[in-house]
């Protein structure tokens, strides 16, 4: 199972050390643009090797696409990232461009390669990827909705006071501030609703704060998150390179599903050996389905930038 993770900065670099330390890939390829940098980032992790006991080989490459052939997983997460006060939207003048070359290149030397698209604004850029490379609908994967459930199960142990292994949630829609919907009707410890043990105030404000989990960061940290963006990719590319059929919610062109055509955005999904191998279509109430029109709204607005 070889891997390529393209952007060896803090997202990408996270990606590979948590892909290495699960030890499913007997490779990873992590390439940058700056001279050097990935070489250094491939190094320094490999001499993690006999300390984390992995052996998948990491490998950094400059911009050397030819190094990547025959990858079947490619990652990714090149671009700029938000500076505090940014929205994800407004990366697109610059991100754009990066994700239509970089997925247009991968492609060259990975034609049957499955894409997890990281980069933001992640819903659009996904759309990108799609039309950049007209790859199969099931080849072409959004990260935005592990990461923010993720995030929604931090927000409920939290407020549960309670270890995150005794609780479950999902966030769908799309990957940004207003547009993601944590379905807290869905919520639950041990199977009980978590409107069980909180106030529908308290489960007001876990919402509000897993929506702008990842702005909280940005501004906290001066730039965007990355161990629970490297920790959620991780997982996706686990789930397809071990045939896990897990369940996500990621980011993926929808056909009808959901009432909604030519977009990308966040639904739950099984993942398994062929990439999404199912949308998951789930019963939602108006107020939900509404949400998720909004959220489809916000995102062909940016999809129109394009
Ligand atoms: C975040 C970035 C990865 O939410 O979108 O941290």
């Amino acid at each position: 199972m070889k891997v390529t993770v393209v952007g060896a900065g803090a997202v990408g670099a996270s990606c590979a050390e948590y892909i290495a330390i699960k030890d499913f890939a007997s490779e990873v390829v992590l390439l940058d643009i700056k001279e050097g940098f990935a070489e250094g980032k491939a190094m320094d992790l490999m001499q993690t090797a006999s300390l984390n006991g992995f052996d998948t080989k990491i490998t950094g490459v400059t911009n050397d696409y030819s190094k990547t052939a025959n990858s079947d997983i490619c990652v990714i997460t090149s671009g700029i990232p938000r500076k505090p006060g940014m929205t994800r939207e407004e990366l697109i003048g610059i991100n754009a461009g990066i994700v239509k070359s970089v997925s247009s290149s991968l492609i060259a030397h990975s034609p049957n390669t499955i894409l997890i698209v990281v980069s933001n604004p992640m819903d659009t850029m996904t759309y990108l990827a799609h039309k950049a490379t007209g790859l199969p609908k099931h080849r072409i994967i959004g990260m935005g909705g592990a990461l923010d459930s993720a995030r929604f199960k931090y927000r409920l142990g939290e407020a549960l006071n309670a270890p995150i292994s005794d609780v479950d949630g999902m966030v769908i829609g799309g990957h940004s501030d207003t547009g993601m919907i944590p379905l807290t009707r869905l919520a639950t410890r041990n199977s009980v609703p978590v409107s069980k043990f909180m106030s529908s105030e308290r489960l007001e404000q876990v919402k509000e704060d897993t929506k702008v989990g990842g702005a909280t960061l940005t501004k906290l940290l001066g730039t965007s998150a990355w161990y629970a963006p490297g920790a959620a990719v991780s997982g996706l590319v686990q789930a397809i390179a071990c045939d896990q059929n897990k369940m996500y919610p990621c980011s993926v062109f929808l056909e009808g599903e959901y009432g909604m055509n030519d977009i990308c955005i966040g639904v739950p999904v099984i993942l398994g050996r062929n990439g999404i191998e199912r949308i998951v279509e789930i019963e939602l109430t108006d107020a939900e389905k509404t949400n998720m029109q909004e959220s489809a709204d916000a995102v062909r607005k940016v999809n129109d930038l394009l």
